[in-house]
């Protein structure tokens, strides 16, 4: 099977069964958009307020800002695979439980083994603390890690501010602007 199909499958089997607690309040789940054939993963926090409405990933405010720096290095949405580690909104945009993360997180590791990228990308430290709990953002947005992953193998990682977070706070704009730019020589250095 075609893995752009396998992976359509993947996501209405989810939409099905996930048993996150925020299906009570939220409009629809948001599955991971993009091709099934990106070297690029990004992994998000949860859906806003505009995503929930229509069912996309990054589609308000944070998105366009990522479609932004997408096109600063030469980069279309369409290229890559963006999804969230928690699939629902919580309420009020707040940030994700433990609980709720934890009942996602084989959908979220279910598309990252038919995807298998290159390269996974955490936009903020919601994602990134799933992987690496101990790392702080501040300390390491920016730099490429690599750690084995059950069912994923050696793999490669690179934490970056989140974009809402970035989009009113002009240091940190800047500072994921130019962290955002390594993603092509990263891509080149990892084959
Ligand atoms: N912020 C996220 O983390 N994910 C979205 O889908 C939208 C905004």
């Amino acid at each position: 099977m075609d893995k752009n199909e396998a992976l359509k499958k993947l996501h209405e089997k989810w939409l099905r069964e996930c048993i996150c607690e925020l299906r009570k309040t939220a409009t629809q789940g948001v599955p991971g958009d993009g091709s099934a054939y990106s070297p690029i993963f990004f992994i998000g926090e949860a859906p806003g307020k505009s995503e929930d409405l229509e069912g996309r990933p990054f589609i308000g405010a944070a998105g366009k800002f990522l479609a932004e720096m997408l096109e600063s290095i030469g980069m279309k949405r369409e290229d890559i695979y963006i999804t969230n580690i928690v699939k629902y909104r919580p309420p009020n945009n707040r940030d994700p439980f433990p609980d709720e993360i934890s009942a996602c997180k084989e959908w979220l590791m279910e598309e990252l083994a038919l995807i298998k990228p290159k390269l996974i990308i955490f936009l903020g430290r919601h994602s990134m603390n799933h992987f690496f709990p101990l790392e702080k953002i501040s300390a390491v947005h920016g730099k490429l890690l690599i750690r084995t992953w059950p069912g994923l193998g050696r793999q490669h990682f690179l934490p970056l501010y989140h974009p809402a977070a970035a989009l009113y706070n002009g240091g940190m704009r800047d500072t994921l602007k130019k962290d955002f730019k390594k993603i092509p020589q990263i891509l080149q250095k990892i084959g």
